[in-house]
């Protein structure tokens, strides 16, 4: 796909999405009444909602404000920053400590010998971290792309943009929510939280009084909390009185860190029921919804959808993007792996398999399925 072919596909869906958002709440919620029981927050909720990921990571380097606006103007009902922390325990928005991959650090002589190796969650991690820098020096980088060769077009915005803070995001999606006429949420994620605490600095001594002061902390509200790890998010519910929805996210493999139950056996239907009525939500990886085969094809639907529903949670896949090389081998189209496939089809797929929200780095794409899967 060209730039051009690309810029004029982003600007047809996002047209279509910015059409369909100045519909009134109650003509965009028509979602079966069934669903609207599941989880907290739900009320005036399209179904499925949107969760424009890393803000429109498909169209702008990720987790900057321009980002998380975009993804609003698209039609986004959530927009998501994960946090780390900084030096001096400010919530700022990165997707991971080491910050080298978007961000220009590296360009910095001045920080040159703030290069170092760590480990993070037991993995020998190399590069410059957000927990060596003040938020000052943190605001005089600059962010920038994170896939140049995917996602070219939006390396033109390298150097343009700061680390947001949470706390702009907060009153980011406030003003979006006026401007826009609809209720924009934030789907905030817990970004290795247990190796933030034992470095000092725990992001939910920052997160929970951040959320009560801005009105969030109510099971309605529109936020939702996430982490890959379930122990941080029962200590909020249970210790800080956290009342706003939380959302479990898992992986296809392996262990939470810090935890001793599989994500596997902490999602079979005996897992489920340990913690079920703690949390809001799960968000998996999607192929933990419809399964991938070992040829890389879209195979059948796993019970994880309707295992989740039978305990009350909500489940909000993660993460849907429009390229080849991230669909399924038989949703491509053609031969380079950086062109769009048939991304509508394979939302239109999980749509049906019951999802109560998607994150999506094409937010635009992931309303306009919403809208012709309604028909
Ligand atoms: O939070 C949902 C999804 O974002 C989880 O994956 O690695 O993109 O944060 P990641
Ligand atoms: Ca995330």
């Amino acid at each position: 796909m060209t730039v051009m072919d690309r810029r004029s596909f982003t600007a047809l869906v996002g047209a279509t999405a910015a059409a369909a958002t100045v519909l009134p709440v109650s003509a965009s919620s028509a979602a079966p009444a069934a669903s609207r029981s599941r989880g907290r927050g739900r009320r005036s909720l399209p179904t499925p909602y949107v969760v424009g990921h890393r803000g429109a990571s498909g169209y702008r380097p990720e987790h900057t404000l321009a980002s998380y606006t975009l993804a609003a103007h698209m039609g986004a009902d959530f927009i998501e920053p994960d946090l780390v922390i900084t030096k001096d325990g400010v919530l700022v928005c990165r997707h991971e400590p080491e910050i080298s991959g978007t961000t220009d650090v590296s360009e910095r002589p001045d920080f040159a010998a703030r290069r170092t190796t760590k480990t993070l969650d037991g993995v020998a991690t190399t590069g410059w971290f957000v927990e060596d820098f003040t938020l000052a020096e943190l605001r005089t980088l600059r962010a920038v792309e994170r896939l140049p060769q995917v996602r070219q077009e939006n390396t033109i915005y390298d150097g343009l943009w700061q680390v947001p803070t949470f706390e702009e995001v907060l009153k980011l999606r406030k003003q979006l929510s006026l401007d826009l006429g609809r209720e924009i949420g934030v789907y905030p994620e817990t970004k290795h939280p247990t190796y933030f605490r034992e470095i000092g600095l725990p992001l939910e001594e920052r997160l929970v009084p951040l959320v009560q002061r801005y009105g969030l902390n109510n099971k309605n509200a529109a936020i939702r909390i996430q982490s890959f790890e379930l122990t941080n998010l029962l200590m909020m519910r249970s210790k800080m009185k956290v009342k706003a929805p939380l959302v479990f996210l898992t992986s296809a493999s392996g262990t939470p860190y810090a935890d001793d139950r599989t994500y596997a056996e902490l999602l079979s239907p005996a897992g489920l029921r340990t913690y079920a009525d703690q949390i809001d939500g799960l968000g998996p990886d999607w192929s933990q919804v419809i399964a991938r085969n070992s040829d890389g094809t879209l195979g059948a639907e796993t019970a994880l959808v309707k295992n989740a529903h039978a305990v009350g949670l909500e489940v909000c896949p993660y993460t849907v993007r429009a390229e080849n090389q991230f669909l399924p081998t038989d949703y491509r189209i053609g031969a380079d792996p950086n062109d769009y496939g048939r991304v509508m089809d394979l939302l239109h797929r999980l749509y049906d398999a019951g999802i109560d929200g998607i994150f999506s780095d094409n937010p635009d794409v992931a309303v306009v399925a919403r809208d012709t899967w309604r028909g």
